[in-house]
């Protein structure tokens, strides 16, 4: 990984065109024949200091220079000061054989700064973008998913679910206080298996679940073999001006050694019969973009896809010294499912 500092309008500008043109600070690629980078980030930061001092906002992007060189790009380290053939070599991308006079911005990639936290933002607005084209990188992505369903709607195929557990044993049911340190037991089991990213995690239950479930407002069904729970989901009806009505799925866990044997449909698919008969007609879930087995079982029962939540994080400012140049992701991660 070879490492290039940019300017936010230079990097926004890139974002936009899909080329980076830049060559260093206010010289461009065609201008100077050449992208200028840094070995690591001691050397980015000598340049910041030398050329970048009046902009904090300064960044690193990292370039893979395997793939610079496998399209073409040729890496040559040259000198940093051109009339003294002796001062410190740099790696400098040159067009090679692709004779182009930019760099495909696919081919760069801010350096995000490490143990940043993240603003989780959905894709689709402004901000999110607003942050991108500042160096801002996904670290994870999450999803959220609504389910629609109208006073006559045909509830079928929610039935099949049900059914298809029970053809093989399965009790399905609404759980009531007594099951509850049961609930409280798979939950602690199943904790580990929830994804963690910045957007969808684990949490506790709540300390007031009894008495939220014994309200109108609280909904759990479980889904029991040989008397034992092997399953459940648990959905709250939302409040307030936003999503007024709304059942929320707070989380949904299935026995690790019962896992994709249409467990976890059938209870959701219970709780969507419940809740459709206290008068629900939306529904509210999302999950963490690695959870297949969550979102597959969402899209069984109909639940569409929204626009996705991005857990966006900073740059590494090109004028850190001890920075890591790390730029793997980290996992994905929302609550619900
Ligand atoms: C998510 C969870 C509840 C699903 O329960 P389940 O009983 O396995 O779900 P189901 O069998 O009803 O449905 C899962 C679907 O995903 C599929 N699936 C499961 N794992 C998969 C994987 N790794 N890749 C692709 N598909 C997968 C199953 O084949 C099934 O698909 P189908 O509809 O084509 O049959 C369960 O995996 C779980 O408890 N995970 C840990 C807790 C968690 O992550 N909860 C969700 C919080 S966001």
């Amino acid at each position: 990984m070879i490492l290039h500092i940019t300017l936010p309008e230079d990097w926004a500008e890139a974002r936009r065109t899909g080329r980076y043109t830049a060559s260093t600070r206010d010289a461009t690629f065609p201008e100077v024949g050449f992208l200028h980078a840094s070995e690591d980030a001691r050397q980015a930061a000598v340049v910041a200091a030398a050329v970048y001092a009046d902009r904090p906002d300064a960044f690193l992007v990292a370039l893979d220079e395997e793939a610079l060189t496998g399209s073409g790009f040729a890496v040559r380290r040259e000198p940093g000061d051109p009339a003294d053939p002796a001062s410190e070599l740099f790696p400098h991308v040159h067009p090679g054989t692709v004779a182009w006079d930019h760099v495909p911005v696919q081919m760069m990639r801010p350096v995000a700064a490490p143990d940043a936290e993240a603003r989780v933002l959905r894709e689709d607005t402004a901000e999110a973008a607003a942050l991108q084209d500042a160096g801002w990188t996904e670290r994870s992505r999450s999803w959220g998913a609504r389910l629609h369903l109208a006073d006559d709607a045909d509830l079928t195929p929610y039935r099949d679910l049900v059914a298809a557990v029970e053809a093989h044993g399965v009790e399905v049911r609404v759980l009531g206080s007594a099951d509850l340190p049961a609930l409280r037991a798979l939950d602690v089991e199943a904790a580990p298996r929830f994804p963690r990213t910045d957007g969808s995690f684990h949490t506790p239950l709540p300390e007031d679940l009894q008495a939220r479930l014994e309200e109108e407002d609280g909904v759990a069904v479980g889904a029991f073999a040989d008397g034992e729970l092997i399953g459940f989901t648990l959905v709250f009806r939302t409040h307030g001006a936003e999503g007024e009505g709304r059942w929320d799925v707070d989380r949904t866990a299935v026995a690790q050694l019962r896992g994709s044997r249409g467990v976890g449909k059938a209870v959701k698919a219970a709780s969507v019969l419940a809740t459709h008969a206290r008068g629900g007609r939306v529904w509210g879930t999302g999950g963490a973009e690695v959870n297949t087995a969550a979102l597959r079982m969402n899209e069984a029962l109909g639940f569409e896809l929204e626009p996705l939540w991005l857990a966006l994080v900073p740059p590494t400012p090109a004028h850190a010294r001890e920075t890591s140049t790390d730029t793997t992701r980290g996992e994905e991660e929302v609550k619900g499912a």
